[in-house]
């Protein structure tokens, strides 16, 4: 299922001044990622692209570690925008982004543009992987490196929310794809993947109904996208089984953060 640009700017839009990595999600797993990310950055490598930046969190973590990056930061969210920018000039106050207000479904960069392309969170917004690996390969300079965090379609099964609320996993499920997909799609367009690992984290919750009211305040984008009937319909069931099952007290939510890191693979040599 794919939404209209328009409706995702916006639902980003107005979420940008509460919005923080993974909503209430532990923002420690994306960190350990990039800080294995770093280990394989080269000092030489320093054009950065990050592909629906969001309020530029991950990219300030690298920039923090890297201050001589230059970074591009695209996202169809002009707010966002707005809030990486403010992010970014608290960590390098004279190293000034370029920001682009963009699609990351249709790239407008010269080939070779760029050294290190990242993207967080990002792949159940991308219409069709493979072609959107094909234009990044074509953005990136030979030997450069792409970075994706994500959730793997088989780990949303082990969120609370996606047990719970069916018509939500069903939406889900549709948007997200597998570790292994990613990383069969990335050799069939030319990349050589030089780790992948996957890092559980838990999201906590200190009682049953501050986890029905996270739900509740639609927290992440497939639930500002539903209609309403089917929102309604599912959180009703939703809010019934967690009544009935969970405990009324400290409630954990397991999950997994997926991470890929390739190189661009050059013939000949
Ligand atoms: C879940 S947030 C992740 C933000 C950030 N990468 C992070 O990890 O904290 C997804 C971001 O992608 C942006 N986005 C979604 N679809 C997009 C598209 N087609 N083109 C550009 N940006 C997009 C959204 O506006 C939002 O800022």
């Amino acid at each position: 299922m794919h939404y209209s640009i328009r409706q995702i700017a916006n639902f980003f839009d107005h979420v940008s001044d509460k919005y923080q990595p993974f909503t209430r999600y532990s923002t420690d797993v994306l960190e350990q990622a990039i800080n294995e990310f770093l280990k394989f950055m080269r000092s030489d490598q320093k054009y950065l692209l990050d592909l629906g930046t969001g309020n530029g969190y991950p990219a300030s973590r690298l920039l923090a570690k890297r201050p001589e990056l230059r970074l591009s930061l695209l996202d169809c969210s002009d707010n966002m925008l707005l809030a990486a920018k403010k992010i970014l000039a608290t960590i390098a106050p004279d190293n000034v982004p370029t920001t682009i207000r963009g699609d990351l479904n249709n790239l407008k960069f010269r080939p070779d543009s760029f050294d290190i392309i990242i993207s967080c969170c990002t792949l159940q917004f991308v219409r069709n992987i493979k072609v959107f690996l094909c234009a990044l390969r074509s953005v990136v300079r030979p030997y450069g490196k792409l970075f994706f965090a994500f959730n793997d379609r088989d780990d949303l099964k082990m969120q609370l929310i996606h047990q719970l609320f069916p018509g939500f996993n069903a939406i889900e499920q549709a948007r997200h794809c597998t570790l292994k997909e990613l990383v069969n799609l990335l050799q069939i367009c030319g990349f050589s993947v030089v780790h992948q690992r996957r890092l559980p984290y838990s999201l906590f919750f200190p009682t049953r109904s501050s986890f029905v009211e996270f739900v509740a305040s639609k927290p992440f984008s497939g639930f500002a996208f539903m209609n309403e009937k089917s929102f309604q319909k599912g959180f009703d069931v939703f809010r019934q089984t967690v009544s009935e099952k969970l405990p009324k007290q400290n409630i954990v939510s397991k999950g997994r953060l997926s991470f890929v890191i390739a190189e661009k693979l050059v013939c000949g040599r």
